[in-house]
């Protein structure tokens, strides 16, 4: 498996492969901001703000890909706060794996990649949150070391119409690494 970044403009076999990912994680129950049933131009529309996003420099996006095909089967995203007094922060954002590619480690690693992405770029401050439960990842941010800030209840709707509250997740990192 290679992780990289992928910036600049997609190809459609990039573009396709990142709604694939999205669209499974979302099908599997996932909390990350969709509801069910997958609506695919929900979700075309998402990766096109993020690839226009980009641009900007202020958000990373990362990619698992198969070594020999070059499918994407994982992403993670690090959102640079751009405000002056927020330079040292950063927002860990959708960390997908598809189904399939579970259980390998791959969630762990795109983290340690966002993580070095991060501390690469002078940043001190990493946050997240993800859904309470089933349909979120707490499990994989204890055991990172991310540290429970809090949670706001009903704080978004489960894919199934669900509401659950959220935790909210924080990382110092070293600084310069
Ligand atoms: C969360 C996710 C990225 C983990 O991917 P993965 O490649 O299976 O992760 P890893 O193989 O690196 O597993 C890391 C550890 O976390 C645990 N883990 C992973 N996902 C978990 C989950 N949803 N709930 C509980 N534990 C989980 C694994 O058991 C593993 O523990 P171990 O290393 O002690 O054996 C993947 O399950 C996923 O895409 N889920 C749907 C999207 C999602 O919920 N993303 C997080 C949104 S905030």
């Amino acid at each position: 498996m290679i992780i990289e970044p992928l910036g600049g403009t997609w190809t459609e076999a990039e573009r396709a492969g990142l709604a694939r990912v999205l669209a499974e994680c979302v099908a599997g129950g996932a909390s990350i901001g969709f509801m069910l049933p997958v609506d695919a131009a929900e979700i075309a529309a998402y990766w096109a703000k993020i690839e226009a996003d980009l641009a900007g420099g202020w958000r990373v996006l990362l990619v698992a890909r198969e070594r020999a095909s070059g499918e994407i089967v994982g992403t993670v995203q690090l959102a640079a706060e751009s405000r002056r007094n927020g330079r040292h922060r950063g927002e860990v954002q959708k960390l997908l794996v598809r189904p399939g590619a579970r259980g390998q480690g791959l969630g762990r690693e795109l983290m340690a990649a966002a993580e070095a992405m991060a501390a690469a770029r002078g940043l001190t401050l990493l946050f997240l949150d993800t859904s309470e439960g089933a349909a979120g990842a707490c499990a994989l941010y204890d055991a990172l070391g991310y540290v429970r800030a809090g949670g706001i209840p009903g704080w978004a709707l489960n894919p199934d119409g669900k509401p659950a509250a959220n935790v909210i997740y924080y990382k110092t990192l070293a600084p310069g690494g």
